[in-house]
């Protein structure tokens, strides 16, 4: 009979958000008289801009005539998105991204999960604890790591993120080759300064290492002495590669967009020490495995740009953001230790438990569903993350039933 391949034995049983899933289901099931307000998974529930909204039926319009259809599109995106997102996410901050560097892609996720494809199955791996899973789990299904003894998998480094360091890890002692970060970080809503980046760019030029930055949520930073991206720090271009995303700034999870930026000159070497450009192996790896994003959705992400869509963005933001005051001060009236939630729409916090214990609470007193710590990590044990996104009415009566399970 035909192999499996067994590293996806060493995985955990399900990915975390379908473990909630999962539990969720059943308490409905069990209780189908009790509505629950999900702030668990990061997924947004306001509607789409009207910027993007108009263009994207004017997109279709277009796709409905001869004239204006548009059949497969470049892989790497269309230049008019690659381009507005050149000037307006980078040049506009003074970042030295040019067009031609940007691959639109269909998610973060996707992206940061592929990317780990390009580099060698030996190369040593630096995680964040607590940490995005995808980043974990797909080193592990690609073989890049033992079995999972006491949460953490053989052949990582792992970057504790605690109270002590303000969860925003220091280099590590060892040389490593590929290093995930991400901020506002995901699950802890920590920020990162840019000497605290500095320090790592130049730690990753020291080691001949790669940044893999994940920026998922830098549509959230109001604190304007906190750098929006990787390539605002002196160096950085020599060194990292950088994930963005329109699902948690413009309500895209559904409609699917994002992309990476890859820097020309970034190169890494063979076994021979032979050098390669970064950009031109996962230029082949996206045109082999990708068509694009479909002309409607970028055009969508295009208008992202537009003065009335990039209003409209600040006004969603500004909105979690509002949301996410009220969830940590609710939090914290009730005596817990919380991070996050300032410049990013997630709350993290010290349950004074375990992390599964205090979310079956919240599930089965409060009908509240958040994500336990511990499935981002054994640093992420005894904490929850709550996250922002929600109606405000909903998380209005979210805080108010916590608290009536609390009392
Ligand atoms: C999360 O809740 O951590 C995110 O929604 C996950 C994601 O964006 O894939």
């Amino acid at each position: 009979m035909i192999r499996i391949n067994e590293n996806y034995l060493k995985l955990k049983a399900s990915y975390l958000f379908s473990d909630i899933a999962k539990r969720v289901s059943a308490y409905q099931e069990a209780n189908p008289e009790k509505p629950i307000i999900r702030l668990g998974i990061g997924d947004v529930t306001e509607p789409l801009p009207q910027a993007c909204q108009k263009a994207f039926h004017a997109a279709i319009d277009d796709q409905g005539t001869r004239e204006a259809f548009h059949g497969y599109g470049p892989e790497q995106g269309y230049a008019f998105l690659r381009e507005a997102i050149a000037k307006n996410d980078f040049q506009a901050r003074g970042a030295n991204v040019d067009a031609s560097e940007v691959f639109v892609s269909d998610g973060a996720k996707c992206d940061s999960g592929n990317i780990q494809e390009i580099f060698g199955d030996d190369i040593k791996i630096a995680v964040p604890d607590p940490v995005y899973p995808v980043y974990v789990d797909t080193n592990v299904m690609a073989g890049r790591t033992g079995k999972n003894v006491d949460g953490r998998y053989q052949g990582f480094v792992y970057l504790d993120s605690t109270p002590e360091n303000g969860y925003v890890p220091s280099v590590p002692e060892e040389k490593v080759d590929l290093i995930y970060l991400c901020f506002p970080n995901n699950p802890t809503g920590a920020t990162a300064t840019k000497e605290q980046l500095k320090a790592w760019v130049d730690y990753a030029k020291e080691c001949g290492a790669i940044i893999l930055f994940d920026a998922a949520y830098v549509a959230f930073i109001r604190d304007e002495s906190l750098p929006q991206s990787i390539y605002e720090i002196e160096g950085a271009r020599d060194v990292a590669i950088e994930f963005r995303s329109f699902s948690k700034n413009a309500g895209f999870t559904g409609t699917r967009c994002a992309y990476t930026v890859i820097p020309k000159n970034l190169k890494a070497q063979d076994a021979a020490g032979n050098e390669h450009s970064v950009h031109a192996l996962w230029n082949r790896r996206h045109c082999t495995k990708f068509n694009g994003v479909s002309y409607p959705v970028q055009k969508a992400a295009e208008a992202v740009y537009s003065e009335e869509g990039a209003a409209e963005v600040k006004a969603l933001t500004d909105f979690y953001l509002e949301n996410a005051k009220i969830v940590k001060a609710a939090m914290q009236d009730l005596g817990f230790d919380c991070i996050g939630g300032e410049d990013s729409p997630y709350i993290w916090i010290n349950a004074k438990r375990p992390s599964w214990e205090f979310f079956d609470l919240l599930l089965n007193e409060a009908g509240v569903v958040c994500t336990p710590g511990a499935g981002f990590g054994t640093c992420g044990e005894g904490h929850i993350r709550i996250s922002a996104f929600n109606s405000r009415e909903k998380i209005v009566e979210a805080m108010a039933r916590i608290k009536k399970a609390l009392a």
